[in-house]
């Protein structure tokens, strides 16, 4: 995992946008299926399902906890911590929350369950360090 995270940020300094591109593509890649996780070129075009993601982040107004720039506030940085937490784990804190500790559940919250592997590729883009931007757009 960490190999692969500096050979991607090798690639982003040592080539250009086509074999960027290709580059986050690959890292991405999930274990349990051939499509990519997410798809991102520039840093900050990304595909369909990861914009979605980007927006689901928004209207659940997870940045009011966990930052903007998903970097922390009375959360902690999802930067950070999808580094570690499996996505398993994510889904269920997403889900059931953690209310005793300020984090709310959004079980009950359609727009959030119903894009969850969307939300979770664009964090998990943002963790990797291949999303260079928060605010990401498609790819044209
Ligand atoms: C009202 C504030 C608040 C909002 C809104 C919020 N969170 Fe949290 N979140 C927290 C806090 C506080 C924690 C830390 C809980 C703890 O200490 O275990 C947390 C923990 C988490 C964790 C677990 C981190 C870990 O280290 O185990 C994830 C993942 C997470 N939040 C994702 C989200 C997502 C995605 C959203 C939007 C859908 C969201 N949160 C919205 C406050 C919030």
């Amino acid at each position: 995992m960490k190999h692969r995270q500096f050979a991607l940020a090798f690639a982003f300094l040592c080539f250009g946008s086509a074999t960027q591109a290709q580059d986050a593509q690959a890292a991405a890649k999930s274990s349990e299926s051939d499509k990519p996780l997410y798809t991102v070129v520039d840093g900050y075009k990304v595909d369909a399902d990861t914009l979605q993601g980007f927006r689901t982040w928004r209207a659940a107004a997870c940045d009011r906890c966990h930052g903007a720039n998903q970097e922390g506030m009375v959360g902690p940085s999802l930067i950070e911590r999808l580094k570690v937490l499996s996505k398993e784990e994510f889904v269920t804190v997403v889900r059931d929350g953690r209310l005793e500790k300020g984090m709310q559940s959004f079980g009950n919250d359609p727009r959030v369950m119903d894009n969850i592997d969307k939300l979770y590729a664009y964090l998990k883009g943002r963790s990797d360090g291949a999303i260079t931007r928060a605010r990401v757009t498609a790819i044209e």
